[in-house]
């Protein structure tokens, strides 16, 4: 049986350490202290997070689209499958060595999309992105932790409260698309988009392939 292995650790800014681990060909990053904050086995509902808003915007001449975060590159990855060449990812992340994870150790599971020409990646905190860019992306997809109900940093909660959503929304070019991914359903959060004027999806997806594992949702929010 293999064993897991530590294989580096980062801080977070703001607080707290990422931890990233293999055991044989499967690596999981923890929260130190927290839960599992993914592991490289279990992609199919962070991939959906990048192919339902995306096929819908696809067509649009040079598509732009935010991912905030980067964790193991499933939704970036995903995304620029679904997106022409014409397209620009812009990749929010929070902890630099995440990044050069992804560079190096990780980088193969999601078929290398940092590579891709199309992908530009800013270390930053996707609240600092969103307000830099207003009217400036056709989609927004936002899993910078596990959900409204955060893991990570307490701080990313003001993401999914009501000026965050505002900072997200004026972030949209009109009819732009914000997707959301979560754990767990999270009623009071579904409200919220409700009440900023959003056309709301609510989609439950599976974390593994052909309908196996967790149930997830997403949430797509439409100006
Ligand atoms: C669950 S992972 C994302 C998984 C990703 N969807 C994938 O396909 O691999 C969450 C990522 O968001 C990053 N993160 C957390 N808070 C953030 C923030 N406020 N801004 C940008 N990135 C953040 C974490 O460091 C982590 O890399």
């Amino acid at each position: 049986m293999n064993r897991m292995h530590l294989l580096d650790t980062a801080p977070i800014p703001g607080g707290g350490e990422l931890r990233l681990f293999q055991c044989g060909d499967i690596y999981t990053i923890k929260i130190a202290g927290g839960g599992d904050l993914m592991n490289s086995r279990v992609r199919e509902s962070e991939k959906a997070l990048a192919r339902l808003p995306c096929e819908r915007i696809a067509r649009r001449p040079s598509a732009r689209v935010l991912v905030g975060g980067l964790g193991m590159g499933f939704t970036l990855a995903e995304a620029l499958s679904v997106l022409q060449q014409d397209a620009e990812v812009v990749v929010a992340e929070l902890v630099p060595a995440v990044v050069e994870w992804n560079h190096h150790v990780l980088g193969e599971k999601a078929g290398h999309p940092l590579r891709d020409p199309r992908t530009r990646v800013v270390v930053d905190d996707v609240a600092q992105v969103l307000k830099a860019n207003r009217g400036g992306f056709d989609a927004i997809l936002l899993d910078v932790d596990n959900g409204p109900e955060g893991l990570t940093l307490t701080a990313n909660d003001r993401l999914y409260s009501d000026l965050g959503l505002v900072s997200a929304i004026e972030a949209l070019k009109a009819g732009g698309i914000l997707a959301v991914w979560s754990a767990a359903p999270a009623p009071f959060f579904t409200r919220r988009l409700h009440q900023s004027g959003l056309r709301v999806e609510e989609h439950i997806v599976r974390a593994r392939p052909n309908g196996k594992g967790e149930r997830h949702m997403i949430w797509l929010a439409m100006n």
